[in-house]
Order: structure tokens, then sequence, then C-alpha cells
């Protein structure tokens, strides 16, 4: 048994109370390989500003559990390193799927597990739920649920259908399960292509497709049944049209790229919702910034020399979403 405490890790408790109080929303950026960490941790030390570095369990496959662990310490210690004495930084598993796997990595130094029993029936996700919070919370571990399906296809997560969050269900969900934050669904989706180009209108103007507003009149009964209670929001990436472009202009393909509009997240952020989950929009600036670097340079073949100016477009990508778009900036 690895705590999370002995690599300097912190929960999601307090940090999640003070963002609801403060309105604005603490980031929560997936990574899978030593560039994303240190751009997070970059961004984070830079702006002062509390972080979650999540993991996948296909990250988790992919990166490995064990190399995992020493990452999130390492990212710790980097912080301290770049001028941060009190980082808040939390190594949470995103969208687990099961109480094996939220209980590994409870047991692997995880201070923050994700327990998705949302395309579970009601009653069956409120019991796997309260499983892993009990044992969670024997660990000063906290816990995130998910009630409400999100639309949208990804590789571990996917869902042909969107099915709002009832408001009338939260606070009793919320009770029986004990989770200490819930993931809702109100209209965002995972991946580069949140809504289809007839789900979306044309920007007379600039040709871009514009796509239908989020549920906020969810939101704010999910909030007025539940005051205070943390609120989080998957599927938040804003898809940037530049990187698309780019990334198009250089021999990709992405064609009509869709993502949620900044303003909204801007509006969600002062509200109860207080993580925003955010995968797709580092892809997208990793893999703009490496198809840029070799149509420029199609003789280089060192990986420092792509991974670099990629690992600088993300940098700038998270210090813009912290800055700009969440406020969880100047905060330790
Ligand atoms: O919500 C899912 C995340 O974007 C992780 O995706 O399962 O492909 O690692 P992944
Ligand atoms: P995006 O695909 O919009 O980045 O969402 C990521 C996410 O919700 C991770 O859980
Ligand atoms: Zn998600």
């Amino acid at each position: 048994m690895t705590s999370y405490k002995e690599l300097g890790l912190v929960n999601t408790r307090e940090m999640f109370k003070k963002a609801v109080a403060g309105g604005y929303a603490i980031p929560a950026f997936n990574f899978n390989t030593l560039e994303q960490m240190q751009a997070i941790i970059q961004a984070a030390v830079e702006t002062k500003s509390p972080v979650i570095m999540q993991v996948s369990k296909g990250a988790r496959n992919y990166a490995n559990g064990t190399i995992l662990r020493y990452m999130a310490q390492g990212a710790v210690e980097y912080a301290k390193e770049l001028g941060c004495p009190n980082p808040q930084i939390v190594l949470h598993l995103d969208h687990g799927d099961t109480f094996e796997l939220c209980k590994d990595c409870i047991d692997n130094g995880f201070s923050s597990v994700m327990i998705d029993g949302s395309s579970l029936p009601y009653e069956e996700n409120i019991a796997l739920t309260k499983k892993v919070v009990e044992y969670a919370h024997q660990h000063d571990v906290t816990v995130e649920a998910e009630l409400g399906v999100l639309a949208g296809v990804e590789d571990e997560v996917s869902s042909a259908v969107s099915h709002y969050t009832k408001p009338e269900e939260v606070i009793d969900f919320s009770s029986r399960s004990g989770c200490d934050s819930l993931a809702i669904s109100i209209g965002t989706s995972h991946g580069a292509y949140k809504f289809t180009p007839d789900q979306c209108k044309r920007d007379p103007k600039t040709g871009k497709l514009v796509p239908p507003p989020l549920a906020f009149d969810i939101l704010h009964k999910i909030e007025a049944q539940l005051p205070g209670f943390p609120i989080v929001l998957h599927g938040s990436s804003s898809v940037p049209q530049d990187e698309v472009d780019t990334i198009n202009a250089h021999g990709g393909k992405l064609p009509d790229a869709v993502g949620i509009p900044e303003e909204q997240l801007r509006e969600a952020s002062k509200s109860a919702v207080c993580k925003i989950n955010i995968d797709s929009d580092s892809r997208l600036a990793m893999t703009a910034a490496i198809r840029k670097h070799f149509d420029e340079h199609p003789g280089d073949f060192d990986p420092r020399q792509y991974l670099k100016p990629a690992r600088e477009n993300m940098k700038k990508m998270y210090i813009h979403k912290i800055v700009e778009v969440l406020g969880s900036n100047d905060k330790l």
C-alpha cells in the first residue's frame, strides 16, 4: 500500500470547497506521457494554480501504473524545484469502471478516483459507487461519481446517446452513495467531434460551426438541489480552431471537429462546477505542433526536436485554460 500522502499529493476535498466558494474551477488535465506531465506542472506552477492530473484506465495500461505513481511523485518534486513550495496536485483515476480498478489505484498512490457507473441502472450505480466510497474514505481518498450519460465516442469511454442528468435524482444519489463530487451530463461529450454538423449552425461570416448551448437550466436546478456540492464537467475541450487548422494544413484530416465554446465553460466555472476535464485539447495541441514541425523540418528524427515544441504548445494551452477560462490562477 502506498498512500498518496507519502507522494506529496492531496485529495480534492479542500480544493473543491475553495473552488465552489470562490467561483472558479480546478483544471483536470489527462496525461499519458512525460511531456504532458511536464507541461501541466510548468503551467500550474507559473499560474499558481491547483491542478488535477488524471489518467484513464487506457492511459494507465499505456504508461504502466508503477511508472505513473513515480511520475506523480516526480511532479510534486518538480513543482517544488520550479519554485512552488506547497503545490496542490491531485492524481486522479478518470472513468474507473470497476471496484477492483479503483482499489488498485487507491492502493498505489492515487488521491482521488472516479467510479463511472453512469451506464448502469440507477440502483446499481449507487451500489457500486457506495462500495468504492467506503473503501476510498478509509484511506482519505475522494470519490467522483457520474449520473447521466454523455454522448460521444472515445477509446475507453463511449456512448451513442446522451441522457441529461435528472435534477430530481441528485440528492438521493449523492446522499445514498456518499460520493464527494458528481459528474453531470448537460450537453458536453468526449472527443474532438462533440456535435455533428447538422446539430450546429454555421456562422455566416466565418463558415465555422456553432454548437448548441449547454443545458444551463439543468445545471442551475442541480445546484439548487445540492447547494455547494462539487459538480464536475467531463468532455470540456473547446477544440481550438487554430489547432485544427494547423493539423489540417500539415497533412492531418479533422474535418468539422467542434468543441464547447470557452464562454460557456467560463460561465460554468463560476457555478458549482469545480472540476473541468480537458484531454482532447491537449491531444490537438501536441499533434498540431508535431505535424507542423515535421512539415517544416523533414530531416528531424530526434524525438526531442519535435516533442519540445509539442510540450511548449500544450503548456501555452494549459496556461490559457487556467487563466482565461477556469480562473484557478493565483489560488496557491
Ligand atoms: O474521458 C476520457 C479521456 O479523454 C481519456 O480517454 O480512454 O482514450 O485515455 P482514453
Ligand atoms: P475532452 O475529450 O472534451 O477533452 O474530455 C475529456 C474528459 O472528459 C476526460 O474524462
Ligand atoms: Zn470524461
